[in-house]
């Protein structure tokens, strides 16, 4: 998950421009990055692996005669962090850079070789560079060599491309990430966000999936999914504080939900090794109080020692942590092969708990702050258990008095309804199933890798997902004269249909719930008829057909039926009343990816209602009483 900038036109310096932007996009991805300037003979590229002021020392003495140029920040998902593999990539006369994934990108590659073209980076990105420079060969038409490539890739991509043949043309196209163009006097910019290009103009266009954008010289032309030409939808952005404080979001919920691609890398990056895909938990840093698991008595344990130690794990939290904590029970079974229980905090300090030697009790909370959490976790304590907690507000109470920490990372979470913490501490959790099955010796490399590159991949992937951002804005409408919901989902899915019916009581105040797939002839099924939403979750896993069967059963008792799959569509699209096509992603990530749609329905679902969708009624962001 990257940040991109270009810049065409005007008087201004386009490293300045370019730099800049970058700076505003750090966020998105930090660990390369490069720029690629018109110097009068060509598109002069300078690159630089670490953070931006890596690439900054290389350009500060250099100046350009040109005024067209492009950037970017790298956040790796194929290619290991270097100046090799930093953007911008380039073959031949074509320059580019890429937001995203190419999912056939071996494909490509292979397609390339036969070709005799071996690229010289480890990158997605570096092979549709080639695949123009190729296709340019062919059709002498920059505009059209790059829309001849588009249907070649499989993927999400955000790109833009220049060619030294063409030095006053830039060509944008978007499928998944996010692009927008911003519209200057005499000149104008392209970037991830806004963010970037707010110093510059305050007029933009946001691209739309299989969009396209040709600027040539102070001229654009917009061209739809079908490559015709359409008059832009020109947006101007002038944002007061507040919304400059939310980011040009109405609401922090919505920017919160925006953010959490950016969150989950912040979340993961501190604990992956790239080079080797690999993870170490850092930062755990168990305090010296901790109770030894072994009798011998060693001065310090390290975390990997300790976890090796461990029979049991016990998570206890509230709310939708309480829901992250059932998806974590999927992940640590499944992957460290090791018994987990969970436990509702309020539930866990007054049943009288069994906690035996050598379990892990780890509590789940965003606040930090939550009085039920806390006490579970100090009877846990008092129990004689070593403690862990998972929170997303350092020193907070929770933080400093467990043994051991996690942490979310997911920057401040102002919005009543958790978004980005809980995708976050997904991210994390599935992190610590991995490193305690190492510890104990249950996960092979090659597992290990399969499951950092899926969760490398999972921000690209979130990004694509975040486009149902406008359906829902339109579907609320019709949505809120239905008189309940259902959420259903089986394995790993099931906490996140509990999670997503908890999503819409709190903001729309709809009845909503959440049930095991499984369960529906077990009662539910009596509730359903055609005044009831039937949410199914159900991603291409291993109790797929299952769950379509359950769909059926809805659907025969005149449920509507809204489905949630990353599975074919045909079956379904005339049986359902809406089918949201999620990307296809390893079992472990689905769950990040199926909450997103689930987050929009009932934020949108509240806006439809005009409720106060950032402080809804009766609820509080963090709750420090019983
Ligand atoms: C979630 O949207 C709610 N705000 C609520 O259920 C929350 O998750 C719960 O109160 C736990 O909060 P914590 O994660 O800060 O402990």
């Amino acid at each position: 998950m990257c940040g991109i900038v270009g810049y065409l036109g005007g008087t201004k310096d386009p490293k300045e421009v370019i730099i800049n932007g970058l700076k505003k996009l750090e966020y998105r991805g930090y660990d390369s990055a490069g720029v690629a300037i018109w110097n009068g003979k060509n598109f002069q590229r300078i690159r630089a692996a670490g953070k931006l002021k890596e690439l900054e020392k290389q350009t500060t003495d250099l100046s350009f005669q040109g005024v067209v140029g492009i950037g970017h920040t790298r956040w790796a998902t194929h290619g290991a962090p270097s100046e090799r593999n930093a953007h911008p990539h380039q073959s031949g006369d074509i320059t580019l850079v890429h937001n995203g994934i190419i999912e056939n990108y071996l494909e490509i590659k292979e397609f390339l070789k036969s070709q005799e073209v071996y690229p010289s980076s480890d990158t997605d990105s570096e092979l549709v560079a080639h695949l123009i420079r190729l296709q340019l060969q062919k059709t002498p038409h920059f505009l059209q060599a790059v829309r001849e490539v588009r249907p070649l890739l499989k993927g999400a991509f955000a790109l833009l491309v220049v060619c030294d043949r063409f030095p006053d043309e830039m060509i944008a196209l978007k499928e998944g990430p996010p692009l927008v163009v911003g519209l200057g006097t005499n000149e104008n910019f392209v970037a991830s966000d806004v963010q970037a290009l707010l110093s510059h103009t305050q007029r933009f266009v946001f691209l739309e999936d299989q969009e396209m954008a040709h600027l040539k010289g102070t001229h654009i032309d917009f061209y739809n999914s079908e490559g015709q030409k359409q008059t832009p939808v020109v947006q101007t952005l002038n944002w007061s504080p507040d919304l400059v404080e939310k980011q040009g979001f109405p609401h922090f919920m919505l920017k919160e939900i925006h953010e959490q691609p950016r969150a989950v890398a912040a979340a993961i990056e501190p604990h992956i090794h790239l080079e080797t895909l690999s993870v170490k938990l850092k930062n755990v840093n168990f305090s010296h109080q901790t109770p030894r698991l072994h009798s011998t008595d060693k001065t310090d344990q390290t975390t990997e020692e300790l976890f090796h130690d461990i029979e049991r794990v016990f998570i206890v939290a509230c709310g939708t942590s309480f829901y992250a904590a059932q998806v974590a029970k999927y992940y640590i079974e499944q992957i460290a092969k090791l018994p987990v229980e969970t436990d509702i905090a309020s539930e866990f300090r007054y049943r009288h708990p069994v906690v035996p030697p050598k379990s892990l009790f780890l509590v789940i909370s965003q606040s930090g702050e939550t009085a039920d959490t806390l006490a579970a976790l100090r009877l846990a304590k008092q129990l004689g258990a070593t403690t862990m907690s998972l929170c997303n507000v350092k020193n907070s109470s929770i933080d400093r008095e467990a043994h051991g920490h996690l942490y979310m990372n997911s920057g401040p979470e102002i919005g009543v309804a958790s978004t980005k913490a809980f995708v976050s501490s997904l991210a994390v959790l599935n992190l610590f199933a991995l490193a305690l099955a190492k510890a104990k010796g249950v996960l092979s490399q090659s597992q290990e890798q399969e499951h950092v590159q899926a969760l490398l991949s999972a921000p690209s992937q979130m990004e694509v997902v975040l486009a149902y951002d406008k359906y829902f804005n339109e579907a609320a409408h019709r949505l809120k004269l239905f008189k309940g919901f259902l959420f259903m989902g089986r394995g790993v899915s099931y906490p996140i249909a509990m999670e997503g019916a908890l999503k819409l009581k709190e903001l729309a105040y709809l009845h909503a719930e959440g049930y095991a797939s499984g369960e529906m002839k077990h009662g539910p099924l009596a509730l359903i008829d055609e005044r009831i939403v039937v949410v199914m979750i159900a991603p291409q896993d291993e109790v797929y057909e299952k769950s379509i069967s359950n769909l059926e059963e809805a659907r025969a008792r005149g449920g509507k039926v809204w489905l949630l799959t990353n599975g074919e569509a045909s079956p379904f699209k005339t049986t359902t009343e809406a089918f949201l096509h999620l990307p296809k992603a390893h079992w472990a990530i689905t769950p990040l990816l199926s909450v997103v749609p689930l987050q929009l329905l009932a934020y949108h679902l509240a806006c439809a209602l005009d409720h106060d969708v950032d402080q809804p009624r009766n609820l509080a962001k963090s709750v420090t009483v019983e």
